[in-house]
C-alpha cells in the first residue's frame, strides 16, 4: 500500500474509533442458560455483559433482525452434465457433485475467517494487516483451513475488465502461499463489493458505472482461475459472500456466469455459493441449485442474531441477550436442519463459511454458542469456518498483541486438539 493512502485510510480507521468509541452498552449479570447445553462446551453458573465498543459502524454492515418470509420454492435442478473423468459421489447430500468435490469438502474440516484484512477497502483499513504468524497460530490451534475474504472489487480497474492491479494480486498471492505451504487449506472469498449488493460504497472505496457492476465481479472470477490454475489444489473459490440487496433478484441469473467464467480455464477446483439475503438457510428455497458438478453450497449460521450481533454495527441489535436457552438452540438447529435436508434433497454439500458471536456478547455465553453450533455442524457433517480469528473487540478470538486465543472458545471449538 503506498503510504498516502495508507495515511488517508489510518485517518479513516482512527476517525472510526473516536466515533464509534463512545458508545456505553447495558452492563449487568444473568444466568448462563447456556449451561444447559451439555458437557461439550464450558460454563459456569453466571454470565456478564460486557458493553464494548462498537469501532465499526462505518462498515455500513446490516443484517436483517428477523428473517423475511420465504418465497415459492425454486425449480427442481436439471441434471449436471459430467465428464468420464469426473465421476459423481454416491454420497448421500454429494450425489449431484463428483466424488473429488464431495471429500474436499469433507477434509476442510474445521476452519476459521482471516477477516477484518484484505476485505477492507485497504488492507490495514479495519485494524488488521495479513501476519505470516497468524498462519502457525491457526495451524497449531489445530484447524485444518483458513477462509480468506478478500475485496477484490477495491484492487481492480473502473472498466468492464476490472483489471486486477498487480501489487494486490501479489500481496494476495503471498497470502495464498503462506497459508496452503503450511499445509492448510483454503477458501479464497470474495467480499464486500459494495456495489454488487446496491449498497453505499464506503469511505475509501471507488465507485464504479452501475452498467459494470456484474461484468466486474464475473472478470475478477474469470482472471482469478486464469491466475491459479493449476495452483494450489487445497483451494476453492467462494464466489460472493453474503449475496443481499440488489442481488436478491438477480443472483440466480448472476451466479452461474461466474462459475462459466472461472470454468473457461479451470473445469475442476471447488467453487463455493450459497443463497441471498446474506447466506441465510432460509433462502435455499429460492436458491438454484448449481448443476455445475464441483459445486459446493455454503450458508451462513448466526442464528440466533439478537445474540451473536448484539451491539454490532448499530443499534439494531441492542438487546444484551444470553445464549443459548432451548428455544434459542431450536432456532439454530431448525436452521441448520432446512440447509442439511436442502443438501440431501439436491446432493449438493455444504460449507458453513461463517459463524461466530460480537464481543459485546457475553463471555460464557459466546463459548456455549461456539460449543453448541460447533456440534450441530459436525453432526451434519458440514464443513465449517469460524468468523473471526482477529481484532478480540470485534468478532476475533485471537489476541495478536499477547500472541494468545480466548482459551475457552477455543476449547470450544477444537475440545480434541
Ligand atoms: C462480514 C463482517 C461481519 C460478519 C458478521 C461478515 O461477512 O464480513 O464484517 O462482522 O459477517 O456480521
Amino acid at each position: 500500500m503506498n503510504k498516502s493512502i495508507g495515511k488517508q485510510f489510518g485517518f479513516w480507521w482512527v476517525s472510526a474509533l473516536l466515533l464509534g468509541g463512545c458508545g456505553v452498552h447495558d452492563s449487568g449479570v444473568a444466568t448462563d442458560a447456556a449451561q444447559a447445553i451439555g458437557s461439550a462446551v464450558k460454563v459456569s453458573s453466571t454470565d456478564t455483559f460486557v458493553g464494548t465498543s462498537t469501532t465499526h459502524e462505518l462498515k455500513s454492515r446490516r443484517r436483517p433482525r428477523v428473517d423475511a418470509p420465504a418465497p415459492a420454492p425454486a425449480p427442481a435442478p436439471s441434471p449436471a452434465p459430467v465428464t468420464p473423468s469426473q465421476s459423481l459421489s454416491n454420497e448421500p447430500g454429494c450425489t449431484s457433485v463428483t466424488a473429488a468435490t464431495c471429500a474436499f469438502n469433507r477434509t476442510l474440516g474445521p476452519g476459521i475467517n482471516f477477516g477484518n484484512a484484505l476485505e477492507a477497502p485497504f488492507e490495514g483499513g479495519y485494524g488488521l494487516s495479513f501476519n505470516p504468524t497468524w498462519v502457525g497460530a491457526v495451524k497449531s490451534a489445530g484447524f485444518t483451513h483458513v477462509r480468506l475474504p478478500v475485496r477484490w472489487s477495491n484492487h481492480a480497474s473502473s472498466g468492464n475488465d476490472a483489471t486486477l492491479e498487480p501489487n494486490f494480486a501479489a500481496r494476495v498471492d503471498f497470502v495464498i502461499e503462506q497459508i496452503s505451504s503450511a499445509g492448510l487449506g483454503l477458501v479464497l472469498d470474495m467480499h464486500h463489493y459494495r456495489q454488487f449488493d446496491g449498497d453505499p460504497v464506503e469511505p475509501n472505496e471507488a465507485s464504479v458505472q452501475p452498467s459494470v457492476v456484474t461484468a466486474r465481479a464475473v472478470n475478477i472470477w474469470r482472471q482469478l482461475a486464469a491466475r491459479y490454475v493449476g495452483l494450489y489444489p487445497n483451494m476453492a473459490f467462494e464466489l460472493y459472500n453474503e449475496p443481499h440487496g440488489a442481488l436478491e433478484s438477480t443472483w440466480n441469473g448472476v451466479y452461474p456466469q461466474m462459475i462459466a467464467a472461472i470454468r473457461q480455464t479451470d473445469q475442476s477446483r471447488p467453487v463455493i455459493v450459497g443463497p441471498t439475503w446474506w447466506n441465510a438457510a432460509s433462502r435455499l428455497s429460492t436458491f438454484t441449485p448449481p448443476t455445475d458438478p464441483n459445486t459446493i453450497v455454503t450458508v451462513h449460521a448466526y442464528e440466533p442474531h439478537p445474540f451473536t450481533h448484539q451491539f454490532a454495527w448499530g443499534s439494531q441489535w441492542q438487546v444484551a441477550t444470553m445464549c443459548c436457552d432451548s428455544a434459542q438452540r431450536d432456532t439454530i438447529t431448525n436452521n441448520l436442519d432446512i440447509a442439511k435436508n436442502w443438501s440431501l434433497t439436491h446432493g449438493l454439500p455444504i460449507y458453513v463459511g461463517e459463524f461466530g458471536s460480537y464481543a459485546a456478547a457475553p463471555a460464557l455465553s459466546r463459548t456455549s454458542y461456539a460449543g453448541f453450533v460447533r456440534t450441530q455442524l459436525e453432526q451434519r457433517a458440514f464443513a465449517w469456518s469460524y468468523f473471526n480469528f482477529g481484532l478480540l473487540n470485534d468478532w476475533g478470538i485471537y489476541d495478536l498483541s499477547a500472541n494468545s486465543w480466548n482459551a475457552q472458545i477455543l476449547d470450544a471449538l477444537m475440545p480434541t486438539r
